[in-house]
């Protein structure tokens, strides 16, 4: 018995040391120290022994088997620190190797337009207005002097919700001076960009839906001299200093007079080209001096206070500012077009 002891201990303590991993070590465990394990079976035979032989038989088996433990105790460390410094050596970072780069999103050009219009007429002392894309006729028409009749409050020009048509998606920002008369306090001075909505079939030039941006000054002795040099500052400051302007006469029901704004061509400098479509000139916005009737309508009279409006398409200006040729582009969202600007 005591020679079984002495080969178990010495057999143990080479296969302990010996182990390759975590696994082999527990079968090992297993095998000389486990309830059917081999020190165990030994143990078992100590009923076989004279009573004078029992305690030091007991003595030693105790001993090896503390030997045994603590040898496995050990072995198992080595194990776990070889794993560790494996570990870590496999997933060292390597500081030296370059980053990936962030691909960081920006401003469409269309906002780019918007936001070099507001701040023009911001640092001008103006407001920035928002308001309701879903309108009542009465802000979009009524209120702005275009009665039942009247050829823009078409059912094939304009999205109605209502069979009577009151509530539509407004086809201009223009019910914006509408409501800023009925809100804010006089003098005014406001900006209100938004999107407008009209049964357009989509080209290269038409979208049901586009964005514009009005523009309204109210206050006493406004004259259209204020029109044309507000829009002239805002001209020389979106497409360089020296770009010409001229005013045409033209009809809108909410001004009087009226008229529309063009820009000297920027690719043929008035000469004509196929940019300008041979004119020399390209159309930029609508304008005019509040027609009284729609200062009387909102309470304003007009004998004390005058004023005037624009408003101005924001796709047709950002695509003359970055040079775009097809309007669709601006609404498709490739990434191959908008990673340009
Ligand atoms: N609302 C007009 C349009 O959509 C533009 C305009 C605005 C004209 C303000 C005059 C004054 O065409």
């Amino acid at each position: 018995m005591k020679e079984q002891l002495a080969t178990i201990r010495t057999e143990a303590l080479a296969a302990f040391a010996s182990a390759g991993t975590a696994g082999d070590l527990d079968a090992l465990r297993v095998k000389y120290l486990g309830k059917k394990g081999e020190l165990t079976a030994v143990l078992k035979q100590m009923g076989k022994l004279t009573p004078e032989e029992r305690p030091a038989m007991g003595a030693l088996a105790n001993e090896v088997r503390s030997a045994l433990e603590g040898a496995l105790e050990a072995a198992s460390e080595k194990l776990e620190a070889a794993a560790l410094a494996q570990r870590l050596r496999d997933e060292a970072v390597d500081v030296t190797i370059p980053g990936k780069a962030v691909a960081l999103g920006h401003r469409h050009p269309m906002y780019i337009a918007l936001d070099e219009i507001k701040d023009i007429f911001i640092g001008m002392g103006f407001t920035v207005l928002d308001g309701p894309e879903v309108e009542l006729a009465s802000y979009n028409f009524d209120k702005l002097n275009a009665e039942e009749g009247h050829p823009s409050r078409d059912w094939s020009d304009t999205f109605y919700f209502d069979e009577d048509s009151r509530v539509m998606l407004r086809s201009q920002t223009s019910p914006m001076q509408v409501r800023a008369m009925d809100t804010m306090p006089l003098p005014i001075r406001i900006v209100a960009p938004g999107r407008v909505y009209r049964k357009d079939e989509v080209d290269a030039t038409h979208s049901p839906m586009f964005h514009q941006v009005e523009g309204m000054v109210i206050d006493r002795h406004i004259t259209m001299a204020d029109l044309k040099g507000t829009l002239n500052a805002m001209v020389e400051q979106l497409y360089g200093k020296g770009t010409k302007t001229r005013f045409r006469p033209h009809h809108f029901p909410f001004t009087e007079p009226s008229c529309e704004m063009d820009v000297q061509c920027h690719k043929c400098g008035g000469a004509g080209c196929p940019t300008c479509k041979g004119e020399g000139w390209i159309e930029l916005l609508g304008a005019g001096m509040i027609h009284p009737h729609v200062l009387e309508m909102a309470g304003i009279d007009p004998e004390v206070w005058s004023g005037w409006a624009f408003g101005i398409g924001l796709e047709r200006t950002a695509m003359r500012r970055f040079k775009i040729a097809d309007l669709r582009l601006i609404f498709e969202n490739d990434m191959r077009f908008l990673e340009q600007f």
